[in-house]
């Protein structure tokens, strides 16, 4: 498809319910209208996402984001080229509730449906902020995910190494929910962190010693609660914990991502090194990332924080790319609780278990 495309994209694959109109031209994308709705506070009783109500939520807030995000961009359902909303991989109740809007949508309106991958949303997000050009190699590291995959093009992707257990960010859900910490994980512990000490606890870095891509991160959890057992938890102890906890994540990721580096090195010929997802935006990580990618001679780039953690311009992004390639979808097009971005490598090694979102393979 030529010209400038303009996508309403949706997403409702966990806890944060958001739309975003987004301008394709000339291969550069402009977010004009974009609404986002975190549910926080109806799951915080809970101690982690009920997905029945995550599923109403989405169902009662999705029509005036997506007319409040139509509103902010400055146009009518007729300047739409098309419309594409998150298909999976997550919570199937909200995955539902999202796609059924778009198919509503395309078939009162005739334009088309664009099915996307939410992880594809990820692995394209930095794009929407600067010219990132294929290939690259990926980390992405969210709440249910933690692979590294070789980004060979839209719709190529090559898993090279994955979390055998826990993604990080769940690690980090984890470890907030045993210190009681408020409010949604992983901000929560990289805030008490900055007054710990991140070498006060002892905590391990499991499969650093084994070769490969692969990552686990449940020993660490366990571990985490034994240190918060061990001695009475003054709030110096709780930040040391954090400190420690998000210094162990960030040197396994480190350590792993200098190997993927290393590997791909020959098989690209462009050296680009991508961080994404909701994790990406915890600063520590980031400079950690960032120097490590410096000392492989790859350029470094990561989404602006907004665009790490889940979002509708990342899912409008996938879907004006695919459409520019000329493909949309079936409106029969089913939600999928699972759908690993590599479908070939998954199948062939379906060794990982499910997360708060589904397979984390
Ligand atoms: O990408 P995302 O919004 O949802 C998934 O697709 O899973 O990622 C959410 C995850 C949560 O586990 C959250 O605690 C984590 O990303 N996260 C962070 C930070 N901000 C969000 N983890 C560490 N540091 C942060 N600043
Ligand atoms: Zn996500």
């Amino acid at each position: 498809m030529q010209g400038a495309l303009t996508i309403l994209g949706i997403e409702t694959s966990c806890d944060e319910t958001a739309a975003a109109v987004l301008r394709l031209e000339d291969g550069r994308a402009t977010v004009l209208g974009e609404r986002i709705a975190s549910q926080t506070e109806e799951h915080a009783l809970y101690g982690g996402v009920v997905p029945e109500i995550a599923a109403r939520a989405h169902v009662e807030r999705l029509d005036s984001l997506i007319a409040l995000a139509m509103q902010d961009a400055g146009i009518g359902w007729g300047g739409l080229s098309g419309v594409a909303a998150t298909a999976g991989p997550g919570l199937i109740g909200g995955v539902m509730a999202g796609l059924s809007a778009a198919k509503a949508i395309a078939l009162a309106r005739g334009i088309p449906l664009i099915a996307v991958n939410h992880l594809e949303g990820h692995a394209l997000s930095p794009r929407l902020a600067e010219e990132v050009s294929f290939p690259y190699l990926l980390l992405l590291v969210s709440g249910g995910h933690c692979q590294f995959v070789a980004v060979e093009g839209l719709g190529h992707y090559r898993r090279l190494g994955s979390t055998i257990d826990d993604a990080a960010g769940e690690a980090f859900d984890k470890t907030a929910k045993m210190l009681g910490l408020a409010g949604q994980g992983g901000p929560a512990v990289e805030r008490e962190a900055l007054t710990g000490h991140p070498k006060a606890v002892d905590l391990p870095r499991p499969l650093l010693d084994r070769p490969g891509l692969d990552m686990s991160f449940s020993g660490l959890k366990t571990a985490v609660r034994r240190a918060i057992e061990e001695k009475p938890l003054t709030p110096q102890r709780r930040a040391d914990i954090c400190a420690s906890f998000q210094e162990a994540v960030a040197d396994i990721l480190t350590m792993k991502s200098s190997r993927a580096m290393a590997q791909v090195k020959d098989q690209f010929d462009r050296h680009t090194f991508v961080v994404a997802g909701g994790v990406a935006a915890n600063k520590t990580l980031r400079a950690r990332l960032e120097a490590e990618a410096r000392h492989h001679g790859f350029h470094f780039f990561a989404p602006p924080m907004r665009w790490c953690t889940d979002n509708a311009a990342m899912i409008a992004l996938a879907g004006a790319e695919r459409l520019h390639r000329g493909i949309s979808d079936p409106l029969d097009t089913p939600a999928r609780a699972r759908w690993p971005l590599d479908e070939s490598s998954a199948s062939a090694a379906p060794i990982y278990g499910g997360g708060k979102k589904g397979a984390k393979a």
